[in-house]
């Protein structure tokens, strides 16, 4: 394995749009077929503000690297993100979760005004565990303007999987644990923390 790490377009993530969701759902171990639930969404959040999305590529080891070879090899991981605001269904859960935890609202006010949501964040089953994800969420986050990252994750026993050990090593804290998003029986933690990385 010889990976590349390099942005993708909104035109890029549209063409390799299959593949991308591939990787989402084998590394998520989510049913075949969600992908296809998945397709119109992830397209519509690459027209969202300050949307960016990163992915590393595996090159064979005799390519030449040029822009070409890297945007047609084949994907071994994926993430992306956007500027959250309020019109987010994202954002309007995770404030209603702050408001029940009884938050204060300056925090609240704090958080919000100006975040970078972690949306997707996907290494292929076979390349996990070589620093690909690490490198991934750098890349994503390096240069942003917004003052706080936030994501969510489902909550694991122990924090015991590498998403988990991944955003700790980067400095995520709690901001709300156990919450659960409408219509979705699991639960799930939100975590941030300040930018730059
Ligand atoms: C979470 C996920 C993105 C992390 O990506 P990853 O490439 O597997 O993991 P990391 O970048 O954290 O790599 C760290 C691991 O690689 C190992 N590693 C090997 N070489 C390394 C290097 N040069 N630099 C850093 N780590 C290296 C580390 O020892 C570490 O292993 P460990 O986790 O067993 O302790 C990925 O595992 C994944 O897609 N998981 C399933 C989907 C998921 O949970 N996504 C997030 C949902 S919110």
């Amino acid at each position: 394995m010889a990976p590349h790490l390099i942005d993708l377009s909104p035109t890029d993530m549209e063409r390799r749009l299959g593949e991308a969701l591939g990787i989402y759902v084998d590394a998520m171990r989510y049913p075949r077929g969600t992908e296809e639930q998945r397709a119109s969404m992830w397209i519509e959040h690459t027209r969202r503000h300050g949307w960016k999305a990163v992915a590393a590529v595996d090159t064979p080891a005799d390519a030449a690297d040029t822009p070409d070879d890297l945007i047609g090899a084949p994907l071994l991981g994926v993430a992306y993100g956007y500027c959250g605001a309020p019109d987010q269904w994202w954002q309007q859960q995770v404030v209603a979760g702050l408001k029940r935890i009884g938050a204060a609202q300056d925090r609240i006010d704090e958080l919000m005004t100006s975040y970078f949501e972690l949306t997707e964040l996907h290494i292929s089953p076979h390349a996990q565990g070589h620093g690909l994800g690490e490198a991934l969420a750098r890349r994503l986050l390096t240069g942003r303007e917004e003052r706080h990252v936030l994501l969510s994750t489902p909550e694991i026993n122990g924090e015991a999987n590498r998403a988990w050990r991944l955003y700790r090593r980067l400095g995520f804290s709690d901001v709300i644990r156990g919450y659960h998003f409408a219509g979705d029986p699991r639960a799930f933690a939100i975590l941030g923390r300040a930018l730059p990385l």
